[in-house]
């Protein structure tokens, strides 16, 4: 399939075949796709959780509410956020980048190159994904009020924006996954119907921890688990061309 095709191929699937199985590889295979979106500051602060075994799939399809996607799917894939991991992230970043700039930078720019990495692993990212209970949100927030009143800059950097940020990042894997399951015929529906507290227990996930989206996965049957044709408003309505 082209990728126009994978993408009119792909559909919320409610309602999978149960003679079905998927081959958990493959799967895999797409969630190690997924790590390939881009993400914000590459910090990838995202983790997926791929079920299969049996009792846990009645566990988590009770925590979406027994929907009928959950309730007919053979595997589910659980996207979560993981802000609390940013100081492992920066380390792992930092410890590619020496070796990364070593190979790949010019002699001359190396240094300076080496030490603006340091810099933003170092100290902007703590800064930026820092909590202190939530006061550091606010206190940067401030700062950047004062700041870009006299110059652009990143105005987002809020509790509440940080949120937004790692939840933008992980949306996009999820996108990412759906598109690879797609392509080799596999199903998908993405959902944002769960009670997060008993997701979160489930999974025994810390409490920096949030879902993103827990999407199942199958293999549609006919057009039975497809809410008919698909809609989408004009693209003129959505659309501007500046
Ligand atoms: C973030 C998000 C949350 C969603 N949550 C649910 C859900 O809880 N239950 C459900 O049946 N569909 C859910 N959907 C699927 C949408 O209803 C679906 O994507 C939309 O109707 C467009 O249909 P299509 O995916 O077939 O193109 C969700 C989709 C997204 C992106």
């Amino acid at each position: 399939m082209s990728l126009q095709e994978i993408l009119e191929y792909r559909r919320s699937v409610r309602y999978f075949d149960e003679a079905k199985e998927l081959n958990t590889e493959k799967v895999k295979h797409c969630i190690e796709l997924a790590t390939l979106a881009p993400n914000s500051s590459n910090m990838q602060l995202w983790e997926f959780y791929h079920i299969t075994d049996p009792e846990m799939l009645k566990k988590m399809s009770h925590a979406c509410m027994d929907q009928r996607a959950t309730e007919t799917a053979k595997q589910i894939v659980v996207f979560v956020t993981r802000r609390d991991l940013h100081r492992k992230r920066s380390k792992a970043n930092l410890e590619f980048e020496k070796g990364n700039i070593a190979r790949n930078s010019p002699p001359e720019k190396q240094e300076k190159r080496w030490r603006d990495r340091q810099l933003y692993y170092n100290r902007l990212i703590p800064f930026m994904y820092g909590r202190f209970f939530g006061l550091l949100g606010i206190f940067r927030k401030i700062l950047t009020i004062v700041i870009s009143s006299f110059r652009p800059m990143t105005t987002s950097l809020s509790e509440s924006d940080m949120r937004v940020v790692v939840h933008k990042t992980c949306g996009l894997a999820a996108q990412t996954f759906m598109i690879a399951m797609a392509e080799i015929g596999y199903d998908t529906c993405p959902l944002e119907g769960f009670d997060s507290r008993r997701v979160k227990k489930l999974l025994k996930l810390p409490c920096g921890a949030e879902i993103n989206m827990v999407i199942p996965c199958g293999i549609r049957k006919g057009t039975l688990g497809i809410w008919g044709e698909r809609f989408r408003v004009p693209f003129d309505e959505v659309y501007r061309m500046i």
